[in-house]
Protein backbone atom coordinates (compact mmCIF):
# COMPACT_ATOMS: atom_id res chain seq x y z
CA UNK A 1 0.00 0.00 0.00
CA UNK A 2 0.95 3.82 -1.01
CA UNK A 3 -0.07 6.97 0.92
CA UNK A 4 0.23 10.37 -0.65
CA UNK A 5 0.48 12.78 2.19
CA UNK A 6 0.21 16.77 0.50
CA UNK A 7 0.51 19.48 1.96
CA UNK A 8 -0.60 23.11 1.07
CA UNK A 9 0.19 27.47 1.69
CA UNK A 10 1.98 28.17 4.90
CA UNK A 11 2.57 24.73 6.26
CA UNK A 12 5.88 24.80 5.83
CA UNK A 13 5.83 27.18 8.60
CA UNK A 14 4.22 24.83 11.44
CA UNK A 15 6.26 25.38 14.56
CA UNK A 16 6.37 29.14 14.41
CA UNK A 17 3.24 29.73 12.89
CA UNK A 18 0.40 30.30 15.19
CA UNK A 19 1.54 27.65 17.30
CA UNK A 20 -2.07 28.77 19.89
CA UNK A 21 -3.46 27.25 16.96
CA UNK A 22 -1.81 25.00 15.18
CA UNK A 23 0.62 23.77 17.82
CA UNK A 24 4.80 23.53 18.03
CA UNK A 25 5.26 20.36 16.12
CA UNK A 26 6.85 21.18 12.64
CA UNK A 27 6.24 19.42 9.68
CA UNK A 28 9.31 17.54 9.64
CA UNK A 29 8.45 16.21 12.92
CA UNK A 30 5.13 15.19 11.66
CA UNK A 31 6.52 13.46 8.62
CA UNK A 32 9.01 11.93 11.04
CA UNK A 33 5.93 10.37 12.88
CA UNK A 34 4.27 9.09 9.90
CA UNK A 35 7.31 7.79 8.71
CA UNK A 36 8.06 5.75 12.19
CA UNK A 37 4.36 4.16 12.04
CA UNK A 38 4.28 3.68 8.30
CA UNK A 39 7.18 1.59 9.38
CA UNK A 40 5.57 -0.70 11.44
CA UNK A 41 2.48 -1.11 9.67
CA UNK A 42 4.97 -2.17 6.68
CA UNK A 43 3.17 0.55 3.85
CA UNK A 44 4.90 2.81 1.50
CA UNK A 45 4.12 7.21 1.89
CA UNK A 46 5.51 10.07 0.17
CA UNK A 47 5.14 13.55 2.01
CA UNK A 48 5.10 16.79 0.37
CA UNK A 49 4.82 20.41 0.93
CA UNK A 50 3.96 23.29 -1.64
CA UNK A 51 2.90 27.04 -1.19
CA UNK A 52 1.15 26.78 -5.23
CA UNK A 53 -2.61 25.35 -6.11
CA UNK A 54 -1.02 24.06 -9.67
CA UNK A 55 1.54 22.08 -7.92
CA UNK A 56 -0.87 20.36 -5.60
CA UNK A 57 -3.12 19.91 -8.45
CA UNK A 58 -0.49 18.59 -10.65
CA UNK A 59 0.35 16.20 -7.69
CA UNK A 60 -2.85 14.87 -7.45
CA UNK A 61 -3.17 14.01 -11.21
CA UNK A 62 0.40 12.10 -10.84
CA UNK A 63 -1.41 10.11 -8.04
CA UNK A 64 -3.52 8.36 -10.20
CA UNK A 65 -1.83 4.54 -10.94
CA UNK A 66 0.62 5.51 -8.51
CA UNK A 67 -0.99 5.88 -4.75
CA UNK A 68 -3.95 3.89 -3.36
CA UNK A 69 -4.99 6.85 -0.86
CA UNK A 70 -3.94 10.80 -1.15
CA UNK A 71 -3.79 12.52 2.67
CA UNK A 72 -4.47 16.26 1.97
CA UNK A 73 -4.09 19.14 4.03
CA UNK A 74 -5.08 21.85 1.52
CA UNK A 75 -4.63 24.41 3.91
CA UNK A 76 -6.39 27.93 2.81
CA UNK A 77 -7.30 26.10 -0.61
CA UNK A 78 -9.45 23.91 0.78
CA UNK A 79 -11.95 27.00 1.23
CA UNK A 80 -11.29 28.11 -2.30
CA UNK A 81 -10.22 26.10 -4.39
CA UNK A 82 -12.61 24.48 -7.66
CA UNK A 83 -9.38 23.53 -8.99
CA UNK A 84 -8.57 21.02 -6.06
CA UNK A 85 -11.79 19.78 -5.99
CA UNK A 86 -12.04 18.77 -9.66
CA UNK A 87 -8.65 17.12 -9.86
CA UNK A 88 -9.66 14.81 -6.62
CA UNK A 89 -12.90 14.27 -8.72
CA UNK A 90 -11.23 13.65 -12.25
CA UNK A 91 -8.83 11.28 -10.43
CA UNK A 92 -10.68 9.20 -8.18
CA UNK A 93 -7.81 7.98 -5.74
CA UNK A 94 -9.91 7.92 -2.47
CA UNK A 95 -8.77 10.99 -1.06
CA UNK A 96 -8.99 12.01 3.11
CA UNK A 97 -9.26 16.02 4.02
CA UNK A 98 -7.18 16.27 6.94
CA UNK A 99 -6.86 19.74 9.34
CA UNK A 100 -5.30 20.25 12.23
CA UNK A 101 -7.01 22.98 13.63
CA UNK A 102 -11.02 22.05 13.84
CA UNK A 103 -12.02 24.39 10.94
CA UNK A 104 -16.14 24.27 11.93
CA UNK A 105 -14.97 25.73 15.55
CA UNK A 106 -12.98 28.96 13.92
CA UNK A 107 -13.99 31.70 11.58
CA UNK A 108 -17.14 31.25 9.52
CA UNK A 109 -14.88 31.50 6.40
CA UNK A 110 -13.41 28.10 7.37
CA UNK A 111 -16.57 26.55 8.07
CA UNK A 112 -16.80 25.65 4.33
CA UNK A 113 -14.59 22.77 2.70
CA UNK A 114 -14.94 22.73 -1.37
CA UNK A 115 -13.02 19.69 -1.22
CA UNK A 116 -14.97 17.79 1.43
CA UNK A 117 -17.69 16.30 -0.99
CA UNK A 118 -15.31 14.72 -2.79
CA UNK A 119 -12.74 13.30 -0.30
CA UNK A 120 -13.79 10.15 1.68
CA UNK A 121 -14.14 11.84 4.86
CA UNK A 122 -12.53 14.90 7.10
CA UNK A 123 -10.34 14.42 10.16
CA UNK A 124 -9.91 17.90 11.86
CA UNK A 125 -9.21 19.49 15.15
CA UNK A 126 -6.29 16.99 16.73
CA UNK A 127 -3.19 19.04 16.12
CA UNK A 128 -0.41 16.77 14.82
CA UNK A 129 -2.31 13.56 15.40
CA UNK A 130 -4.90 14.84 12.65
CA UNK A 131 -2.17 13.54 10.26
CA UNK A 132 -1.49 9.92 12.35
CA UNK A 133 -5.77 9.17 12.56
CA UNK A 134 -5.81 10.03 8.62
CA UNK A 135 -3.09 6.98 8.24
CA UNK A 136 -5.13 5.12 10.13
CA UNK A 137 -8.38 5.87 8.56
CA UNK A 138 -6.06 5.71 4.85
CA UNK A 139 -5.15 1.76 5.88
CA UNK A 140 -8.38 0.81 7.15
CA UNK A 141 -10.06 2.47 4.07
CA UNK A 142 -11.15 -0.94 2.08
CA UNK A 143 -11.05 -2.81 5.50
CA UNK A 144 -14.37 -1.21 7.16
C1 LIG B 1 -5.58 24.29 8.17
C2 LIG B 1 -6.87 25.11 8.35
C3 LIG B 1 -7.02 26.14 7.24
O1 LIG B 1 -8.22 26.89 7.44
C4 LIG B 1 -5.86 27.10 7.23
O2 LIG B 1 -5.95 27.98 6.14
C5 LIG B 1 -4.53 26.41 7.25
C6 LIG B 1 -4.37 25.22 8.08
C7 LIG B 1 -5.34 23.33 9.35
O3 LIG B 1 -4.61 22.36 9.16
O4 LIG B 1 -5.87 23.53 10.44
O5 LIG B 1 -3.58 26.88 6.65
O6 LIG B 1 -5.69 23.52 6.99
Amino acid sequence: MKILFLNGPNLNLLGQREPEVYGRTTLSEIEGALRKRAAKLGIEIEFKQTNLEGELVNWIQEAKGRFDVIVLNAAAYTHTSVALRDAIAAVGVPTIEVHLSNIHAREEFRHKSLIAPVCIGQIVGFGASSYLLALEAAVNINGN
